[in-house]
């Protein structure tokens, strides 16, 4: 069986205001899971991934990360275990240069000054970032900062990452490259949380979705039945991905599994035809 590594247990959350953006969440994410979380505006998905790493605490029912409560463990050390970037890259980034930037989760969590440089070197590679890492980052353009951000917590390889966002803003290579860190966290066995409001994307690059509406999980499962599932989909006002809608369309809403890519349906159609 796969490792449990975050549960949330009847989970709320009330802001300080008086809004409960949490209406008691049960939620297990597993080991390897590449999960994205999706829903309307408001309806809690930023809030409850801040609880993985104890940037939030529950005002009532517990957080578990690798079964000990979030709120018996230090956020310094679980910030190393789950690494979150946030969704405006502007306000996750407080050095004057990016290499500073990048240099900076390493030092906090204690590498020695040739591991620092090594993990700085990798991610700088590996996202083609090298012709900027003496500018500030808050002048660079908005794909080039998201990208850094994602950089930065990648330097300490955290078990978890948390992408609050990725997609929006992004341009098409800066999309390609995400895909590709996506696919390179879960190939090394990292599990890989995304929130995101763009199904297209979210239908290629998931395993597991998780559906929220006004503070609470209304669905959670595998693409190819979550994209079918109508009255969740209206609940939560979402849209099934292009590609599924045409299939939709072809087939009168006759399928038992979601198409989710270009690739599925012209395999799919090619059959047809032959
Ligand atoms: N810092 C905050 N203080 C007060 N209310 C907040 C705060 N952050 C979020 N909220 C409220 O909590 C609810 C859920 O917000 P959020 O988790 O950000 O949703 P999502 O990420 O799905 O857009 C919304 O009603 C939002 O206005
Ligand atoms: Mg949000």
């Amino acid at each position: 069986m796969k490792e449990c590594i975050i549960q949330t247990q009847d989970l709320v959350h009330t802001y300080p205001t008086g809004v409960t953006a949490l209406k008691g969440v049960n939620l297990s994410i597993y080991r390897n899971d590449k999960i994205s979380i999706i829903g309307q505006n408001g309806s809690g998905k930023t809030t409850i991934v801040r609880h993985f790493n104890g940037l939030l605490k529950p005002t009532s029912g517990k957080v578990l990360l690798y079964g000990t409560d979030t709120t018996q463990q230090k956020v310094g050390e679980m910030s190393r275990k789950v690494g979150y970037v946030f969704q405006n890259p502007s306000h996750q980034m407080f050095c004057t240069t990016v290499k500073d930037e990048l240099e900076a989760a390493p030092k906090n969590f204690g590498f020695t000054a040739q591991e620092t440089k090594d993990a700085v070197e990798e991610v700088v590679e590996l996202m083609y970032i090298k012709d900027v890492l003496n500018v500030h980052p808050l002048t660079l353009d908005y794909t080039t900062k998201k990208i850094v951000t994602i950089a930065s917590v990648l330097t300490f390889k955290p078990d978890v990452l948390i992408l609050d966002e990725p997609t929006g803003g992004l341009d098409e290579a800066g999309r390609v490259m995400l895909t590709n860190i996506i696919e390179m966290m879960h190939r090394n066995g990292h599990t890989v949380i995304m929130i995101s409001h763009d199904m297209d994307y979210v239908a290629e690059n998931s395993d597991r979705i998780i559906v929220m509406c006004e503070g609470e999980i209304i669905d959670d499962g595998v693409p190819e039945d979550i994209f079918l599932n109508a009255p969740v989909l209206q609940r939560a006002q979402l849209e099934p991905p292009q590609i599924t809608q045409l299939d939709l369309y072809l087939e009168n809403g006759n399928q038992s599994r979601a198409i989710l890519s270009v690739k599925d349906f012209v395999d799919k159609y090619k059959q047809n035809i032959n």
